[in-house]
């Protein structure tokens, strides 16, 4: 099965980015790990990371016509602003998985709404990069139990 994961604005600063809130590990010791892992289950693990809305959308789009089998996004600050970013995942139907790194709802009161828990699978938030792991296993857990 493929997998990709999305990451949003800012997260290609990680490890310099407020180190207290978001950890030292780079978005590339992430997106490393993760394809290991994908890589010895005998998946494919694609991953993206944009600054632009509209990168991210058309990312999205493409993921159809990939076969991509399951999302994991971290949308960033684009959480509690992208009504576009959502309708594009609505329009692909891809399931997927919300991460964040911090745990928002402990954070101020506009990272407390996201515009995209509500059509996820799950959302997994304020458990560092573990959350990415962690949002793995289940999403592969979830096309294996979904091709039985
Ligand atoms: C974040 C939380 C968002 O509120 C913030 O805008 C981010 C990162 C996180 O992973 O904790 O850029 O999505």
């Amino acid at each position: 099965s493929t997998i990709l994961v999305l990451h949003g604005p800012n997260l290609n600063m990680l490890g310099t980015r407020e180190p207290e809130v978001y950890g030292h590990e780079t978005l590339t010791d992430i997106d490393d790990r993760l394809k290991a892992r994908a890589t010895a289950l005998g998946h494919h693990l694609l991953h993206f990371q944009s600054n632009a809305e509209y990168e991210l959308i058309e990312r999205v789009h493409e993921a159809r016509g990939e076969g991509v089998d399951y999302i994991i996004i971290n949308p960033a600050a684009f959480t509690h602003t992208s009504v576009a970013l959502r309708d594009a995942l609505l329009a692909t139907a891809i399931p997927f998985i919300e991460v964040h790194l911090s745990n928002v709802h402990a954070r101020e009161p506009f990272r407390h709404h996201s515009y995209f828990s509500d059509i996820a699978e799950g959302v997994i938030c304020g458990l560092g990069s573990q959350g990415y792991d962690l949002a793995l296993e289940a999403a592969l857990h979830r096309i294996h139990q979904s091709t039985k």
